[in-house]
């Protein structure tokens, strides 16, 4: 019924996937929760969420750098990890126990209406923007933007914007999750257990291999720039406008700990982003 049409996929996702080799097309077109449009009741939701306020925060904006703020992230998304946790499909101690609070019901309405309400908030970006310290090193977050924006060609990472969008927004259609503003530690952490296997519910595989490929301190780089990603900065730019992109960037300076993370020396910064975005090319990686 409400299949994704190959039509609504980015050009940069089947790039991706050339890249990848993995089976992620065929596994996205046969998966219930994928192009569905929101189901459930947020304010029924309400009723079952005030146990996950103590780690996801109030209205899921999370304090806490090692649980993931869930305000804003995608509906289909947070669906699929809901059921991915009470299938077994996700596993994590905590989860797993948390998910048994929320009684079962047919056709899963209850994680239906968690879903929807934690999809309907917003995410408050100024949390991190505003921490008294920057929890996000300079340096760090420019390596991670290269490879976010640019990915490692040399070890055939894709860029992780192909998917999860230059603005890190994700792709609500194909459960692709928002990064953008997520906690670095957090993303971190995913990171490194999907490339140890620990964590293996990615439709195809896609992430695994992908994090497999990276370095370690390359996820804790683009880890760092995920966290002050801002999609509002980057709306509308196409992965390989980066050049624009920084020279804007330069233009606009922003407070707190965004400026100081996303204020690069122009120069330097275009020229390799240039070089990067001819690698791709070389690559096959657009
Ligand atoms: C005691 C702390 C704790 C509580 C309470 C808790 N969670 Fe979590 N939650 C976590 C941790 C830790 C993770 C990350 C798990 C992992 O690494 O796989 C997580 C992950 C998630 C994710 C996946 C997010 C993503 O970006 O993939 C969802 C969805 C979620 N929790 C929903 C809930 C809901 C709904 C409740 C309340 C019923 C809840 N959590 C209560 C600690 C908690
Ligand atoms: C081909 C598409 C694709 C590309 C490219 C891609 N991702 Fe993903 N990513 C996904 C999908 C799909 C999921 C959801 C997995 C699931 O269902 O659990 C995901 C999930 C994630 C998560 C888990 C988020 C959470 O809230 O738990 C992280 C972190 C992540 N990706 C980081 C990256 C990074 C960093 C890159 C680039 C190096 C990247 N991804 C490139 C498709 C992609």
């Amino acid at each position: 019924m409400h299949q994704v049409s190959s039509r609504l996929l980015p050009a940069a996702v089947f790039g991706s996937l050339l890249v990848l080799g993995a089976p992620f097309a065929h596994a996205a077109a046969t998966a219930p929760y994928l192009g569905v449009a929101p189901q459930g009741n947020a304010a029924q939701g309400a009723g079952d969420v005030a146990v996950c306020a103590s780690c996801h925060g109030q209205h899921g904006n999370s304090m806490a750098p090692n649980f993931p703020n869930l305000a804003g992230q995608n509906y289909n998304y947070l669906l699929k990890q809901l059921e991915d946790f009470r299938s077994g499909a996700r596993q994590n101690a905590t989860m797993s126990a948390m998910i048994q609070t929320v009684p079962p019901a047919p056709g899963d309405a209850n994680l239906q209406n968690i879903a929807r309400y934690f999809s309907s908030q917003t995410l408050n970006l100024k949390a991190n923007a505003n921490a008294a310290t920057p929890k996000v090193p300079f340096d760090l977050a420019k390596e991670g933007y290269l490879i976010y924006q640019g990915g490692v060609p040399s070890h055939k990472v894709p860029a992780c914007a192909a998917c999860h969008m230059p603005s890190g927004l994700g792709n609500a259609p194909m459960a692709i999750p928002t990064l953008a503003g997520q906690h670095a530690t957090y993303v971190e952490n995913e990171l490194n257990l999907f490339a140890t296997g620990q964590r293996h519910n990615s439709a195809g595989h896609v992430m695994e291999v992908i994090a497999r490929r990276l370095r370690p301190e390359q996820r804790k780089a683009v880890a760092a720039y995920a966290e002050v990603l801002d999609p509002k900065l980057i709306e509308g730019i196409g992965p390989l406008d980066y050049a624009t992109y920084v020279k804007d960037r330069a233009s606009q300076p922003l407070p707190g700990v965004l400026a100081s993370a996303l204020a690069m020396p122009v120069k330097a910064v275009s020229k390799k982003v240039e070089n990067k975005a001819a690698g791709n090319k070389k690559a096959g990686n657009k």
